[in-house]
């Protein structure tokens, strides 16, 4: 088990940058930084991540397991996995998980999740895992390019939603997920397949400045997306080379 160290702060520029400043420290597996609110909340492709105070929870978690850069690559679908149950055991509400690693309700992301690894040649060193979960947000909380595509747990519930309990939940979570990392690989394959609300759609793929039309048909072994083209051609894409939009709505 992991013992976690909690360090809260009202304000940061991200947690994930404040979890690598202390984790190039010499920190701990187990540091966990949580924040009120964050400046330059970060999002995957250079993208921000909006972060209000007091709405949401924004939390990275410092993982230092053996294994090298190309196999804790995945440890971004896992963390997918423990995030839903983490949810789910607060919250009885289970989201689906839009490949790689939004989590969805309603059609409307609940959660962006944001791992970063620092590497030394072919050696992990750490892994930053940053969590931002819509808490307590009203509609009018996301800002309007978000405002439509958005939902928090209370907007999902019709009801307030404890963020401290919410916190344990989601560190007894990631707890199990770091003790089975990477050895019980297949149970969390199966598992990310039956949340993934990608596989079966239309999607958009985008890679750079190629937009390109195909079907996801399943999640390859490695947790990448398998896709056919019109053209009958089939690839597994991963999430360092392209960005999925959906054909209908968000997901
Ligand atoms: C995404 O939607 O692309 C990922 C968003 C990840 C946001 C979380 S909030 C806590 C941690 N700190 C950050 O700056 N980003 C992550």
């Amino acid at each position: 088990m992991i013992s976690w160290q909690t360090v809260y702060l009202d304000t940061v520029d991200s947690t994930n940058n404040e979890l690598k400043r202390r984790a190039d420290a010499g920190a701990p597996e187990g540091l966990v930084v949580i924040a009120g609110r964050q400046t330059s909340g970060r999002g995957r492709q250079g993208r921000s991540f909006q972060s209000p105070a007091g709405k949401g929870l924004y939390l990275s978690a410092l993982l230092r397991p053996e294994t090298v850069p190309a196999e804790a690559a995945a440890l971004t679908a896992w963390t997918a996995v423990a995030v839903c149950d983490g949810i789910e055991a607060a919250c009885s509400l289970r989201p689906g998980i839009k490949w790689t690693n939004d989590l969805i309700v309603n059609g409307r992301k609940l959660c962006g999740i944001l791992v970063e690894g620092r590497t030394d040649g072919q050696r992990l060193r750490y892994l930053a895992v940053g969590i931002g979960i819509n808490v307590g947000h009203a509609p009018e909380d996301f800002e309007p390019p978000i405002r439509s595509t958005a939902v928090s747990l209370s907007m999902a519930l019709g009801k307030p939603v404890d963020s401290a309990g919410l916190t344990v939940h989601l560190l007894q979570a990631l707890d199990r997920m770091r003790a089975d990392f990477p050895a019980r690989k297949a149970e969390w394959l199966s598992r990310y397949r039956q949340n993934c609300l990608t596989v079966g759609r239309r999607v958009m793929l985008l890679r750079g400045e190629e937009m390109r039309d195909a079907f996801a048909e399943g999640i390859g072994d490695d947790f990448g997306l398998i896709v056919r083209y019109p053209d009958g051609r089939r690839e597994t894409v991963t999430s360092g080379e392209v960005s999925v939009r959906g054909m209908l709505g968000y997901v």
